[in-house]
């Protein structure tokens, strides 16, 4: 009896930890990249083999299978590097490029996500379906306002400090995809709050909401000037 007391209390104690051990573990190669004085020329360099899939401006793809880097911020792109290749972050597609072998250690990280941070962002992201006016826009509005701002900000900025994603200018499916993944518990370096968060959340909810955050305006001077810009880093 009294073994099972124990174990009960072990457990309630282990639970919250045991719930997602890997949303953001201390230490190791992400804080090391984090406190390291970034070189944006050896960043370009690093991008080579990354322009391959997410495309030399950094955009990806607009139908969503490879997202956005251009603008993500430093923090957040070395967290999910690290992840990826720590593998609590499955990317099959992704993970033999991820590897020290393939691009280095924290040093060529941190180079290499300054770099992501600083490009300009594609001006023509992949959207949802429902323009502004409609009702699934205004519901998605709804549901940002209540469950999102508190961590991806007013228009979906993120907050680099805290490791939040910038998510405004990402395309549409390929948020759907994430959204889901960590709704259902498939993206297991997700933000345990967020998953509480999301949990209640219908496939309409999840579009919907998705649809308006596709559709937030970025700053125009984080954008490209167009959707012809072609990253001189690369000529
Ligand atoms: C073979 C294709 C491929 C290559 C090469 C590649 N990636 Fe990726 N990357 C992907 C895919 C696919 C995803 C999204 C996976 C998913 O949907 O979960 C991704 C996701 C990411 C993410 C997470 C984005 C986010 O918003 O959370 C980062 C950061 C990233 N890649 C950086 C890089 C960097 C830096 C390189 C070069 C060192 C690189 N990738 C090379 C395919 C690739
Ligand atoms: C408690 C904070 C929190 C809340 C609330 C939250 N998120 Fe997140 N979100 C995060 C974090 C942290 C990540 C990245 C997790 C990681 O490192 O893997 C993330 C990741 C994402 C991603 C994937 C981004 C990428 O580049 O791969 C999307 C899309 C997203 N959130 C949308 C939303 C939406 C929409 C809402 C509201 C319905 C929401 N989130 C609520 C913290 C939050």
């Amino acid at each position: 009896m009294k073994k099972f007391l124990l174990l009960g209390v072990l457990m309630m104690v282990a639970m919250p930890v045991l719930a997602n051990p890997e949303w953001n573990s201390e230490g190791g190669e992400k804080d090391e990249a984090l406190h390291l004085t970034p070189d944006l020329e050896n960043g370009i360099e690093v991008y080579e083999v990354c322009a391959a899939c997410h495309l030399t401006e950094g955009w990806g793809t607009k139908e969503g299978t490879f997202p956005q880097l251009a603008g993500q911020s430093f923090a957040v792109a070395i967290k999910q590097l690290a992840d990826i290749r720590a593998l609590n972050r499955d990317n099959p597609t992704m993970y033999p490029f991820a590897l020290p072998e393939a691009i280095g250690g924290a040093q060529n990280l941190a180079d290499v996500s300054a770099y992501i941070a600083q490009l300009p962002m594609n001006p023509d992201n992949g959207k949802g379906e429902w323009a502004e006016g409609t009702e699934e826009f205004a519901h998605g509005k709804k549901l940002y306002e209540i469950n999102c701002v508190q961590c991806h900000g007013e228009k979906g900025e993120g907050m680099e400090d805290k490791l939040y994603p910038v998510i405004w200018g990402q395309h549409y499916n390929y948020m759907v995809r994430q959204f889901e993944w960590i709704r259902d518990g498939k993206r297991r370096n997700a933000n345990p709050d967020m998953v509480k968060q999301i949990a209640e959340f219908s496939d309409y909810d999840m579009k919907a909401v998705v649809n308006y955050v596709s559709r937030i305006p970025v700053d125009p001077e984080l954008l490209a000037p167009s959707v012809d810009w072609l990253n001189p880093d690369f000529d």
